[in-house]
């Protein structure tokens, strides 16, 4: 029986040890997962769920601003929500910019339909 208790008690140590790295382990997985992503993968595992596309979240917003909005709302490190923000601005400044032209065609303005009275 002592002998019993006595290897058992002896298992903790190293059990504690294993748990200890495993844990350790885990957490800087995760961390290098995030930091190897592009920004566009960043966004396609954690914001496309809710937002379809990123175009149009960057909405003209001050770099310093989004980025500070991400990292408060979803990012967990900095570095990624600066990422994530310039992805975002260089999504939307790029189309933005060359469909200007086209987005508004040169037609005349309506008159208003005329009210029909009862
Ligand atoms: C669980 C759903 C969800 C996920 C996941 C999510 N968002 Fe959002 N996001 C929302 C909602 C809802 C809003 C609008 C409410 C608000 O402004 O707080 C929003 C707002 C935003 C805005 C502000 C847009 C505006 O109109 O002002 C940005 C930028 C944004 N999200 C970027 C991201 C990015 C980048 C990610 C990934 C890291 C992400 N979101 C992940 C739900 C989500």
């Amino acid at each position: 029986m002592t002998t019993l208790f006595r290897s058992g008690r002896d298992l903790i140590a190293p059990l504690v040890t294993l748990v200890a790295v495993v844990l350790t382990a885990t957490v800087a997985s995760a961390q290098n997962l995030d930091a190897g992503k592009s920004p566009a993968n960043l966004f396609a595992d954690g914001c496309a769920t809710c937002h379809r596309s990123p175009r149009g979240l960057a909405k003209g917003r001050f770099s310093l601003t989004l980025a500070w909005f991400l990292k408060d709302h979803y990012a967990t490190s900095s570095d990624s929500a600066k990422a994530l923000a310039s992805y975002l601005e260089s999504v939307d400044g790029a189309p933005r910019a060359a469909a200007k032209p086209a987005a508004r065609p040169t037609r005349p303005p309506r008159p208003p339909r005329p009210v029909q009275d009862h």
